[in-house]
């Protein structure tokens, strides 16, 4: 049985997301709840071996069905090692990107067959999934500029074409529109601390029990 809360963190690249992944663990553990900061591709030594093969080197270096298999070899692995784990210690996941990454970028980005996508995520993962997942939605423009100044290494999906990060966008809303009850979706256009109180918003609406609990300052 879990006990703890599992959420997700999903949008394109430049969104924000991994900044608002350490607040929401900070407003969390202020509130008193141990929670488990970790991310995807990743999470476990053997996961982080498999990211490191997925995001580094040409673009053409695997097809998106051989990424799809690779991202569930990773995520069954962080999954079994590290999220039912904690969540069945009672620990809260924040989970800097899961399983709706790979219907948008392999699924719908790279055009691996949404059925095919969905055939194995069930025979990998069964019913397993978030409790929420908040969705970073920009302007794929205005996000890349971000990931330019931001300095850090170009990852394989980075260099991709601005088309392909619309699609990723379309493709995230979508997928937000078919799962209304679980996924949140924000405006991370806005500033940091707007973007933040939104977050916090969408935690406290799922989970009526943290109201007034969590903190809005970062
Ligand atoms: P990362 O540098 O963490 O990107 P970001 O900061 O935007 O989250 O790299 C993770 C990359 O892996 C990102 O480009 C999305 C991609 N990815 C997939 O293609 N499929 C997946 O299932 C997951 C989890 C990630």
């Amino acid at each position: 049985m879990e006990l703890g809360k599992f959420i997700t963190l999903e949008g394109g690249e430049g969104a924000g997301k991994t900044t608002q992944a350490k607040f929401l663990v900070e407003a969390l553990n202020a509130a008193g709840i141990e929670t488990v900061l970790t991310r995807e591709p990743g999470g476990t030594f053997g996961a982080e071996a498999i990211r490191k093969l997925v995001l580094d080197g040409t673009k053409d270096r695997w097809s998106g069905m051989t990424e799809l298999l690779l991202m569930y070899a990773a995520r069954f692995d962080h999954v079994e090692k590290v999220i039912r784990p904690a969540l069945s210690r009672g620990a809260w996941v924040i989970s800097d990107r899961f399983a709706d990454s790979s219907v948008a970028y392999q699924g719908y980005a790279r055009g691996v067959d949404l059925d095919r996508v969905k055939g194995v995520h069930d025979a990998v993962m069964g019913g397993f999934g978030p409790d929420l997942t908040i969705l970073f939605d920009i302007d794929p423009v205005i996000a890349m500029k971000r990931v330019e100044t931001r300095g850090e290494d170009i990852s394989r999906f980075d260099a991709e074409s601005i088309d392909f990060h619309k699609t990723l966008r379309s493709a995230f809303l979508d997928i937000a529109k078919e799962n209304p009850d679980r996924i949140f979706t924000l405006d991370a256009g806005e500033k940091r601390q707007g973007v933040h109180m939104r977050m916090i918003y969408a935690v406290t609406q799922k989970f009526p029990e943290l109201a007034g609990r969590l903190s809005q300052q970062t």
